[in-house]
C-alpha cells in the first residue's frame, strides 16, 4: 500500500535518491537542497514499505503564490495515480492560493497531469533554469 505523508527533513537523502534516479543527472539537487525545500513546509513523499516511491517539493513564493520545484514518481510506480494524489495532497494543504509549475514543452505526461488539475500554460520560457536548452511552459493554477 502506499501512503502519503509529509516528508521530513529525515527524508532528504531518499528524495534526493529518487532525484537522480529520475533526473539522470549527479548533481540534480545540492547536497542540502531537500533539506532545505522540506523545511518551508511545502513538501510531501510517497512511501511504499517505508521506501519513498514518488515526492512533491514546493516553496511559497514572495507573492504568496506555491511554486512546485518537481514532482517525481520511480518509473516502476509512474502511471498509477500517485503523482494525482501528492498533487491534491499538496493542493489541499495549500489552500486557496496560486500555484506555479515550470514544465518541459516536451513532457506530455506533466503537461497532462496539471491540466488534469486545473493549471493552464501562461507562457513560455527558453531554458529557465539556464543549463539544459529545454523550453518549459510556465503552469499557473488560480485560488480555487
Ligand atoms: C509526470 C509524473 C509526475 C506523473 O505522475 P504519475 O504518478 O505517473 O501520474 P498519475 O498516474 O497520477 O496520472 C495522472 C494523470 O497524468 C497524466 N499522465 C500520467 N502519466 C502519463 C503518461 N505516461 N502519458 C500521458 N499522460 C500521463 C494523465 O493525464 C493521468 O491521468 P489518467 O490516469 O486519467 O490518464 C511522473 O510520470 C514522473 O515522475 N515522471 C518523470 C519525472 C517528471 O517528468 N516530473 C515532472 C516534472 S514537471
Amino acid at each position: 500500500m502506499v501512503s502519503i505523508s509529509k516528508a521530513k527533513v529525515s527524508d532528504a537523502p531518499g528524495i534526493r535518491k529518487l532525484e537522480q534516479q529520475i533526473w539522470r543527472e549527479k548533481e540534480t539537487t545540492g547536497k542540502y537542497e531537500d533539506g532545505y525545500i522540506i523545511r518551508f513546509e511545502y513538501a510531501f513523499v510517497a512511501k511504499e514499505k517505508n521506501k519513498i516511491i514518488g515526492a512533491i517539493l514546493a516553496m511559497k513564493t514572495a507573492n504568496d503564490e506555491v511554486y512546485v520545484e518537481d514532482i517525481i514518481i520511480s518509473p516502476k510506480w509512474q502511471h498509477q495515480g500517485i503523482g494525482k494524489r501528492l498533487y491534491e495532497t499538496l493542493l489541499a494543504y495549500c489552500g486557496n492560493i496560486p500555484i506555479l509549475a515550470l514544465v518541459d514543452t516536451k513532457n506530455e505526461a506533466s503537461i497532462q497531469l496539471h491540466k488534469e488539475l486545473g493549471f493552464r500554460g501562461t507562457k513560455k520560457l527558453k531554458n529557465p533554469f539556464g543549463v539544459v536548452s529545454a523550453t518549459h511552459f510556465l503552469m499557473r493554477r488560480e485560488k480555487k
